[in-house]
């Protein structure tokens, strides 16, 4: 039934350790188990709209388990407005005629929560699609895990615990930056992971005077350092509120100009996600009196081999990918689930983003171990 099946493979959106995994833990049972026959589409959906295609056989696969970013390269291009030539344009078609060209049976698309949409406008263009959760956010919905996070979350956990012996020495405030989007999954169980004092998360928006007194708090105890683990999607209440307002305004907005210039601010909030740390940094300083730095770390979080969680899981999910293709089972992400790993429908997960709910044993796992989460 599966022998000689033809399948695309493509990684898209932000790299991450583990996709190498998961390209191989897919190739391998495809080729090995299944008999299918695997092409690679370079730079996530732009390769196909621009037939980049590569072999993947045995011989590429090897070797790439423990090799950081995707060999297949990627990018965040979107299917339906992509830049090709100078012009924005919607490849969508040009896509599907890549995809009859090849006599794909089937795409694998690794991704986070824009390939999720992605994915699903060619589900919804005719294609068979098997989505794997990939992003160092932890933010796509109904899995339990994402390609990327673990080694993202060692790695700033690894970072908070060096931060921690520069704060000691020189008696300092030290913020750090943690990547996430619009979600606060990964700095919150790196703040926890480190000891963090304060943790900052989107989901909750901070009161500046919460963090001096919780800073103040520790000076009168005798301790004349802080740690604080800060989201780069976090925000204040009047930043948060405003924000809110606006999305508020979006939803009632009708479609046109009006729509159109408050979806332009609010994607430009949202890209707005560096540097919070150091602006952060300077009015704490000011505030308390004490040495304050920030420390951006950026994409570190993303480089370098993957944590063995992330080996596992990408061999985990590639493999249940591959036999989802085999079984026929279309439209679907692979999502992990506790030991298993069950489909679950793309528009599903297209729908919602996976962020802190206020009541996750994690938050109050946070304050009972007397972190400050700036509310
Ligand atoms: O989605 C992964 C991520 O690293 C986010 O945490 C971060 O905000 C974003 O990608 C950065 O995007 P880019 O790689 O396009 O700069």
């Amino acid at each position: 039934m599966s022998k000689d099946l033809r399948v695309g493979i493509l990684t898209a959106g932000g790299d991450s350790p583990g996709l190498n995994a998961a390209i191989r833990g897919f190739g391998k049972a495809a080729i090995g188990v299944h008999g299918m026959q695997v092409l690679g589409f370079r730079d996530g959906f732009r390769g196909l709209a621009e037939d980049h295609v590569m072999e993947v056989d045995t011989r590429t696969l090897a070797g790439i388990l423990t090799v950081g970013g995707t060999i297949l390269g990627t990018s965040r291009d979107k299917p339906h407005r992509m830049p090709i030539d100078g012009r924005v344009v919607d490849a969508t078609d040009r896509i599907v005629a890549t995809y009859r060209r090849h006599r794909l049976d089937a795409l694998v698309c690794i991704g986070g929560n824009g390939t999720a949409k992605n994915s699903q406008r060619l589900v919804e263009a005719g294609l068979n699609v098997v989505l794997l959760p990939k992003t160092i956010d932890g933010d796509v919905a109904e899995t339990d895990a994402t390609i990327g996070f673990a080694t993202a979350l060692s790695i700033a956990t690894d970072a908070i615990d060096r931060l921690h012996s520069t704060a000691h020495s020189h008696h300092r405030i030290i913020l750090a930056e943690v990547m996430g989007h619009r979600a606060g999954w990964l700095t919150l169980e790196a703040g926890i992971a480190g000891g963090a004092d304060v943790i900052l998360i989107p989901e909750i928006p901070y009161r500046i005077e919460s963090i001096v007194a919780a800073i103040q708090r520790r000076t009168a105890s005798g301790t004349n350092f802080s740690i604080i683990a800060v989201a780069e999607g976090a925000r204040d209440v009047h930043a948060d509120r405003h924000y809110r307002s606006l999305e508020k305004r979006r939803k009632l907005a009708p479609k046109g100009v009006e729509r159109d210039a408050l979806d332009h601010e609010l994607a430009s909030l949202d890209a707005d996600h560096t540097g919070h740390s150091l602006r952060l940094a300077q009015k704490l300083q000011t505030l308390t009196g004490l040495e304050t730095r920030g420390s951006i770390l950026g994409y570190v979080q993303r480089g370098g081999t993957p944590h063995p969680i992330d080996r596992v899981l990408g061999a985990r999910l590639g493999n249940a990918g591959a036999d989802l293709v085999a079984r026929g089972e279309f439209g679907v992400m692979v999502a992990a689930a506790g030991d298993q790993t069950r489909s679950v429908p793309i528009e599903k997960v297209a729908a919602r983003l996976n962020t802190v709910p206020l009541d996750h044993p994690l938050v109050a796992t946070a304050r009972n171990v007397g972190t400050c989460l700036g509310d």
